[in-house]
């Protein structure tokens, strides 16, 4: 067969792990990223136009003879980039890893995931959804769960469309903002309210073609920027993979109540569905219950998930871009994965960039995966909140953590800042 040519859709630490695996195969001609970033660049050829840029996707696949897509962010397949591929003959015959628009909705629009988990019994909480016109009927639906509230914008709103309230008076505050006010604008104009629930979060994996699947390493996230959970939603300070309790029977239930209702009920309602699946789950006394879907991998637990896989994960992805996935085998790696990712003082509120980096040359056993960074005049500076990951990999979480800690401290830029608890509530 021939090698192929592969261009990844993203440019976060996300994609950088991903295309560190791609790079590995034995299968690979040449790997493109657009836009990638400072740390794709040294394994792969950016490309510098933007991933929802798809008059310039469509160029690029025709001057590179690209054999595979693989999207890494929400926004491209939203956008419909599968639609627009398979829509125009010149480029047809690329295959892609990401579902199309319509499958995307599972992360797209929450009234549409939790209505999907409803037709098919997938353990959820119990929800209801209203619009600016049911304003009262909304804030008086509260009055049915105990506090705290949690509120949805449906859309798609930067990670920002949730909100976790004490107070009932607060929470009917907030739901006048979102529906009336247009605090999210278009992706709050409808607004799913759910039970809260309490456990432990978990981040399951899935690689489909729409009939059959693989299940890729669970991972935990740490979400806030303080210690202890504490403080403001983040893109993600760290994460550890595998989870302790994600395995057995409870992993079991995951698959028996989640992903095969999930694919089969995808596959029955006519929706095709190739490519990643991201499935936000609680562990609820013991039992499943999702939370979210997402239509990609997580970032960063794709930093601690990729280095577990031993297969050929092009292999993968190309028998998933084929339709052809049944059968694909994937080997992982037992032992733990600990990611911390740096970030620059302020996120995720305002922040300096341009900073450079020092110490990236000291780094050995400790895999580096750039998030915001870039190249500059031979150096590696900052260009973003979430500035570059380190995971190491070891037997046990505390050796894992205790070598991305240890290699932590030789890195330097002003005003760095990471949390020093990641993986605290596994231990
Ligand atoms: P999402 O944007 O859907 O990922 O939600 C953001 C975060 O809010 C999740 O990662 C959870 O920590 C939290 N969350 C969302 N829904 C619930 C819920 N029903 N109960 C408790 N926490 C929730
Ligand atoms: N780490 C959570 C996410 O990627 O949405």
């Amino acid at each position: 067969m021939n090698k192929l040519r592969v261009l990844l859709l993203g440019g976060g630490g996300r994609e950088h792990a991903i295309a560190w695996k791609i790079a590995q195969s034995e299968m690979l001609d040449q790997l493109f990223v657009a836009p990638g970033n400072g740390g794709t660049k040294q394994i792969a050829t950016n490309l510098s136009f933007s991933e929802t840029d798809f008059e310039a996707l469509k160029v690029a696949l025709l001057d590179h003879k690209i054999d595979l897509v693989v999207v890494g962010p929400e926004a491209p397949l939203v956008r419909g980039v599968r639609e627009f591929i398979e829509g125009d003959a010149s480029i047809n015959h690329v295959k892609i890893v990401g579902p199309g628009k319509e499958g995307a909705q599972l992360e797209g629009s929450k009234s549409f995931s939790k209505q999907f988990m409803e037709r098919h019994n997938i353990p959820t909480a119990r929800f209801g959804e209203f619009e600016a016109s049911q304003l009262e009927d909304a804030v008086l639906f509260l009055d049915t769960f105990n506090p705290p509230y949690v509120l949805k914008a449906d859309g798609l709103a930067a990670g920002k469309g949730v909100l976790i309230i004490d107070d009932k008076q607060k929470a009917a505050d907030a739901l006048k903002e979102m529906l009336v006010d247009g605090k999210f604008g278009e992706a709050g104009s409808k607004v799913v309210i759910e039970e809260f629930l309490s456990g432990i979060e978990l981040s399951v994996f899935v690689l489909t073609d729409g009939k059959s699947y693989v299940i890729l390493p669970e991972a935990k996230d740490y979400k806030r920027i303080g210690e202890g959970d504490k403080g403001l939603n983040t893109g993600g300070m760290g994460s550890i993979s595998p989870v302790s309790f994600a395995k057995g029977e409870f992993m079991s239930k995951v698959e028996e109540r989640v992903i095969k209702p999930t694919v089969n009920g995808l596959a029955k309602e006519g929706i095709p569905y190739n490519g990643f699946m991201f499935i936000g789950l609680m562990n609820v006394d013991g039992d499943p219950q999702v939370i979210e879907y997402n239509c990609r991998m997580g970032d960063p637990e794709t930093e601690s998930v990729m280095p577990r896989i031993k297969s050929d994960f092009l292999r993968v992805l190309w028998n998933c871009g084929k339709g052809e996935i049944a059968g694909s085998e994937l080997v992982i790696d037992d032992r733990t994965a600990a990611c911390v990712m740096l970030v620059s003082g302020g996120y995720p509120e305002s922040y300096e960039k341009g900073k450079e980096i020092k110490g990236l040359d000291k780094v050995e056993h400790t895999l580096v995966f750039h998030a915001g960074t870039k190249e500059e005049n031979g150096g590696i500076i900052t260009s973003g909140g979430r500035v570059i990951a380190f995971t190491s990999l070891e037997e046990s979480l505390e050796g894992a953590l205790s070598k991305t800690y240890s290699t932590l401290s030789n890195i330097k830029f002003d005003k760095m800042y990471y949390r020093k608890d990641i993986g605290f509530d596994l231990k």
